[in-house]
C-alpha cells in the first residue's frame, strides 16, 4: 500500500469558487458556454479513459506510437531530472519517457499536475509502483526510492507547480490538451511557462494535427455514444456541485469542425425549451429548444503554427515528431 499526499496549490475553496464564477459567466453569456475542465470529475475522467481506447479516438494511441519511437531521444537530449507533467491525467503513457529518463540515470522526480484528485492518485501510484522493484540499483549502498513523486492538485493554467530544485526539468504537456485553450489563452500560457524556465530545462508538447474532417468529427462523435456520455457530464457536475437540475436526456451531443478556426468543438444542443435552475449560484437559465451551449474546443494545429506560437512565447522548436500517418505532433522546445 502507497500513501499519495497530493500538494493542494490552490487556496481552500478555490475549485468552488472557480467552478461557480465559470458557470455564472458561461451560462449569462450569449451563446452559452461552459470551460472544459469542469469535464472531470471521477466518473469525468473515466469516461475521458475510455475514449482514449475508442477506435475512433485515434490521438492517444497516435501520441503513444511517437513516444515510443522517441522517449530515448527526448531523455538523451534532456537529461531530465524532473519531469513535471501538466494535465496528466492518469498518466497512461508517461510510463515511457520516466523509463528512458530512468534508463539514463537522469530521473529523480515526477510531478503529475491536474484537476482531478481521482486521476492524480492514480497517476501518482502508477508510477510508484512501476519503480518500486527498481530500488538499490548500486549494491551496497542504502536503498534509496528510484523515483519520488509529488502529486500537485491544480488547475494548470492557475499554478504549474514547477519544482525550484536543481534541474534540468522537463515539462511535458501531452495529449493534444493545449488544443482545448483558446488561442490568447494558449499564448498566455506559453508565456507564463517560459517565463518558469531555465536554461537546460525544455518543453514536450503534444499536439493534434489538422486532418480529413471525417475522421475529426468521428473521434469526437463515437458510435459506441462514449463521448457523448462525457459530454453530458458536465452537467452531471454541474448538478451534484451546484444542486443544479439539468435533465440530461433534454441534451444532445453535438460535435463539429470548424474550418475557419480549425478546432473541433463539442456542443450540448437543447432538445426542447426549458429551464435549468443552479440554486447554489442564484441563477434559472432558460435554454430555447435547439440552443447550443459550446463545451469544449479542441484546436487542430499544423507545424508552423506550433512553431509560430512556441516562438512567440519565447520557446524555440528543437525537435518535432509525428506518428506514422501524420496525425499528430510532438515537439520538443527550450527557451530562447
Ligand atoms: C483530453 C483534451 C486531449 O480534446 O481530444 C476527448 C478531450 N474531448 N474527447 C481532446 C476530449 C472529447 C481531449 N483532451
Amino acid at each position: 500500500m502507497t500513501s499519495i499526499s497530493i500538494d493542494r496549490k490552490l487556496p481552500e475553496g478555490f475549485f468552488e469558487a472557480s467552478l461557480r464564477a465559470d458557470v455564472i459567466a458561461g451560462l449569462t453569456a450569449t451563446p452559452k458556454s461552459l470551460p472544459p475542465k469542469w469535464f472531470y470529475d471521477e466518473l469525468g475522467s473515466e469516461l475521458f479513459d475510455k475514449i482514449t481506447r475508442l477506435d475512433e479516438y485515434y490521438p492517444t494511441r497516435a501520441e503513444r506510437e511517437i513516444l515510443t519511437a522517441a522517449s530515448a531521444e527526448i531523455a538523451a537530449v534532456t537529461r531530465a531530472t524532473t519531469l513535471v507533467e501538466l494535465g496528466s491525467g492518469t498518466a497512461d503513457k508517461t510510463g515511457l519517457l520516466l523509463d528512458a529518463l530512468h534508463a539514463l540515470g537522469s530521473l529523480r522526480l515526477y510531478v503529475p499536475v491536474d484537476v482531478s484528485e481521482s486521476a492524480l492518485v492514480t497517476a501518482a501510484s502508477r508510477m510508484l509502483d512501476r519503480y518500486r522493484g527498481r530500488r538499490g540499483v548500486l549494491g551496497g549502498r542504502p536503498p534509496e526510492p528510484a523515483l519520488r513523486v509529488r502529486a500537485v492538485l491544480s488547475d494548470f493554467t492557475a499554478e504549474l507547480g514547477l519544482p525550484a530544485g536543481d534541474g534540468p526539468r522537463l515539462v511535458a504537456f501531452l495529449g493534444g490538451t493545449i488544443g482545448n485553450m483558446l488561442p490568447a489563452e494558449r499564448a498566455a500560457f506559453l508565456a507564463g511557462l517560459r517565463q518558469q524556465l531555465r536554461a537546460g530545462d525544455a518543453l514536450l508538447l503534444g499536439t493534434d494535427l489538422v486532418k480529413d474532417p471525417a475522421l475529426l468529427v468521428a473521434a469526437y462523435d463515437d458510435s459506441a455514444g462514449v463521448t457523448a456520455e462525457f459530454n453530458k457530464n458536465i452537467l452531471r457536475v454541474l448538478n451534484a456541485e451546484l444542486g443544479a437540475d439539468f435533465d440530461l436526456d433534454e441534451f444532445e451531443h453535438v460535435a463539429l469542425w470548424n474550418a475557419q478556426a480549425e478546432w473541433i468543438e463539442m456542443r450540448l444542443r437543447s432538445a426542447s425549451d426549458q429551464a435549468v435552475r443552479l440554486p447554489a449560484v442564484g441563477l434559472r437559465v432558460h435554454f430555447s429548444a435547439g440552443e447550443e451551449m459550446r463545451t469544449e474546443v479542441s484546436a487542430k494545429f499544423r507545424r508552423a503554427g506550433v512553431t509560430a506560437e512556441l516562438a512567440a512565447a519565447g520557446l524555440e522548436l528543437a525537435r518535432w515528431w509525428t506518428d506514422e500517418e501524420g496525425r499528430f505532433g510532438l515537439s520538443l522546445s527550450v527557451p530562447r
